[in-house]
């Protein structure tokens, strides 16, 4: 894991804005999620990144943890978000080991591309159990730490010092419909639907949830999942993203920053889209 700060951080966040935070990640090894915590290490925070595999999440977390002198990084793998026990285990682990959760990532995801006609229902309820059935399990699992790391940290909006933050990963493959993604589209819808009723029923107690949806990201595993294999069909889908590129990383990173930081403290409910416009442009059948 060689990366220089540049490649996942913006230089107008601030060192030390999470200094004493900690996060919770699931899918935490994965392309985007391992490059959310390292960008909220980096800031200050202490993190622990959740994933299926052992040797992937510990190498990932001793990764993250070069990003800050002293940072501490668990990475407790053989975690399965589909499994409430596993998860509500690894929570306990971090709360023994980091103190707290202040800040929640769910992430962990699963996706392939498959028409409708060649899904069977074990292949849709596998992405909806990891998706939808994973995030609910995590906020669950984790949901007694957020309301008291609010409560430690009021949401006044005045406040440098925030906590009791969620975000979940989703995608917008819902908002018009997507061939070959019916799975994931359903499972999507699941999440927003969780954040946004999430951010209404413990709004009251000063946390927020909210939504972030990466359109097409350079470098990830969705891209390689779900992009176009052959040179002239990618570059016709580069085409069709209004700002005629991909996406970064860091620029999931910078929504994940504002979100959990004092800037983005009166913003809940919310969906924020990272992808250039994508999903505004129509998708040839
Ligand atoms: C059709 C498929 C399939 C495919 C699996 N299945 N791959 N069907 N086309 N390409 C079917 C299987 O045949 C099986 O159904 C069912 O799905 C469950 O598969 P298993 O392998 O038994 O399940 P499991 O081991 O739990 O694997 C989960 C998985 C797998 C999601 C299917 O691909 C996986 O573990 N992926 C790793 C995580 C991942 O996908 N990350 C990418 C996230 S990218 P049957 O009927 O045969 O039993 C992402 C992008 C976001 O999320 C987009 C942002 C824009």
């Amino acid at each position: 894991m060689a990366f220089s700060s540049s490649e996942y951080l913006s230089s107008v966040w601030k060192d030390g804005i999470f200094d004493n935070k900690v996060v919770f990640c699931t899918g935490g090894a994965g392309s985007i999620c391992s490059v959310q915590v390292r960008a909220l290490v980096h800031l200050g925070a202490n993190a622990c990144i959740v994933g299926r595999n052992v040797e992937k999440t510990e190498r990932m977390a001793q990764g993250i943890a070069t990003a800050r002198k002293g940072a501490k990084v668990l990475g407790i793998g053989a975690v399965d978000v589909r499994k409430y026990d596993s998860l509500e285990r690894a929570v306990d682990r971090c709360v023994k080991e980091l103190g707290a959760i202040d800040f929640v990532i769910a992430g962990a995801a699963g996706n392939f591309l498959a028409p409708i006609s060649r899904l069977s229902s074990n292949a849709f309820r596998a992405i909806v159990e990891i998706d939808t059935i994973g995030s609910y399990n995590t906020l669950k699992a984790t949901l007694p730490h957020i309301i008291a790391s609010a409560a430690r940290n009021p949401n006044t909006g005045t406040n440098a010092s925030t906590g009791g933050r969620i975000i979940f990963l989703s995608a917008a493959f819902h908002y018009t419909g997507a061939p070959l993604q019916a799975h994931a589209a359903a499972a999507k819808a699941g999440i927003d639907a969780l954040s946004a009723t999430a951010s209404i029923e413990f709004g009251p107690r000063g946390v927020t949830s909210n939504v972030i949806t990466p359109g097409p990201i350079a470098d990830t595993e969705g891209m390689d999942r779900l992009g176009s294999k052959d040179k002239e069909s990618a570059a016709a889908a580069l085409k069709r993203v209004p700002l005629q590129r991909h996406g970064t990383v860091k620029e999931i990173a910078d929504g994940t920053i504002y979100l959990f930081s004092d800037a983005g403290s009166y913003v809940n409910g919310e969906v924020l889209v990272i992808d250039g416009a994508r999903w505004r442009s129509p998708m040839p059948i």
